[in-house]
């Protein structure tokens, strides 16, 4: 996305693709939540809207009369809608979209998969070998959420490659090139027929033929609601938590007195982990606006865009005290990193439980350890941020 012209004014003409908010975002949303806590933008088809203080994201997230969730990435084209249920659904559908996943994401059930996890993340970290360098982002953090959801999903771990390509052409080349989002949408939609099909002649423990099973208002679910939810499920599962494991390392990979910290009272990374949540909170989500209002003096104008800032939020001085320094040990902690109101994440113990065993796990075999020196860290671009390069050293192994 470097051919986009550069942003002169954040506060008429933001754009999450500039390269400085990619680097470092945090600059941007504090100037803007002390001149205009509302910034607009031409630069996405229809106008768009940036929302910077929690209380504006928190007002926008539970409000499904002025803010429809049919439209969840901002983009500079449009496409036609391309219903994900629930994440797509606005009342009265949204209730039994969600409830029917429910009890496959409860607690319980993500419990028994802790095992798993832990045999991923020590499988990866077995590969590294006795390595002083590796890339945590590209050897590490990527492969651990793609290795959960295809067993959960019940398809071939090996296409890790096939469903990262998906979500980079769903998520960042399709904001300003449609065609792209499309062509990876079918060839989801191809991917999970197949796979339907395979469930339905021999069901197995599964999410694909829980769905097959499940009802929506005391009906089977549809094929498009199958494949919609099917391909939701792969994008909100693998590039979020992904984000999330790659940011939490990177924070200890360049603050040694956090990371040794941790590896003295292990019994603090679940309170690290939210902070990291609350600090690089990787989601950024949209809605469309369907009806005129106004927030903040700024008017909402219908079919506008609106860019939904989870992590803004969580950066608000007005919300959370020291709300740009990360205190691993912060005790009250009501971030929105996984949402707020009624399409709050259905993945969250999901999520929660793969970043806290990766971080154990990679700490409890690499406890001292920092950014290369003289190589980068990049940032990907747009609505899901976290490391997609991560170049450490290993200083000490256990
Ligand atoms: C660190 C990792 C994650 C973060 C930060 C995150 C964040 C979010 C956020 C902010 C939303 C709200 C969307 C909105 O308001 O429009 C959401 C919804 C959702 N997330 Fe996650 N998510 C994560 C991981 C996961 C995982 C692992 C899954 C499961 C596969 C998942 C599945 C979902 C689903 C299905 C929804 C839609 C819920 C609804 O519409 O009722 N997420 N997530």
């Amino acid at each position: 996305m470097d051919s986009r012209p550069p942003v002169n004014d954040w506060t008429i003409d933001f754009d999450h693709f500039d390269p400085r908010w990619t680097e470092n975002p945090y600059p941007i949303w504090d100037e803007l939540r002390q001149k205009c806590p509302v910034a607009t933008s031409q630069r996405f088809q229809d106008g768009a809207y940036f929302p910077s203080t929690y209380a504006d994201v928190h007002a926008i997230a539970y409000d499904s009369e002025h803010f429809s969730s049919r439209r969840v990435i901002v983009r500079e084209q449009k496409l036609p809608l391309i219903p994900g249920p629930p994440i797509t659904s606005d009342p009265p559908e949204h209730t039994p979209a969600r409830k029917l996943l429910l009890p496959a994401f409860s607690p319980k059930e993500i419990a028994k998969l802790e095992p798993q996890a832990r045999a991923v993340c020590n499988s990866l970290i077995d590969a590294i070998g006795d390595r002083s360098e590796c890339d945590a982002a590209t050897e590490y953090s990527q492969h651990i959420p793609v290795r959960l959801i295809a067993h959960m999903l019940g398809v071939d771990q090996s296409n890790g490659d096939l469903f990262r390509d998906w979500i980079y052409r769903s998520l960042i080349e399709g904001v300003r090139n449609p065609a792209a989002a499309m062509a990876a949408m079918h060839e989801q939609n191809a991917f999970f027929k197949q796979q339907v099909e395979l469930r339905r002649a021999n069901p197995g423990d599964d999410l694909v033929s829980f769905l097959i099973k499940a009802e929506f208002n005391g009906a089977p679910l549809t094929e498009p609601h199958i494949l919609g939810t099917l391909r939701l499920l792969l994008i909100a599962g693998i590039d979020t938590t992904w984000s999330g494991i790659g940011a939490s390392l990177w924070h200890l990979a360049t603050h040694p007195e956090d990371r040794r910290r941790l590896v003295a009272d292990p019994s603090l990374i679940p309170t690290a982990i939210e902070e990291f949540l609350r600090a690089y909170s990787p989601v950024t989500m949209a809605r469309e606006v369907v009806k005129e209002t106004t927030l903040s003096g700024c008017p909402f104008k219908p079919l506008g865009q609106v860019l939904l800032s989870f992590p803004a939020a969580n950066r608000d001085p007005a919300r959370f005290a020291d709300a740009d320094r990360v205190l691993i040990d912060r005790a009250e902690n009501p971030h929105a990193a996984f949402g707020l109101g009624r399409h709050r994440c259905l993945g969250s113990n999901l999520a929660r439980l793969e970043m806290t065993v990766a971080v154990e796990e990679w700490l409890k075999r690499f406890p001292d350890f920092e950014e290369t020196r003289g190589k980068k860290t990049t940032w990907s671009e747009g609505t899901v941020r976290g490391p997609r390069s991560l170049p450490v050293t290993i200083l000490k192994r256990a």
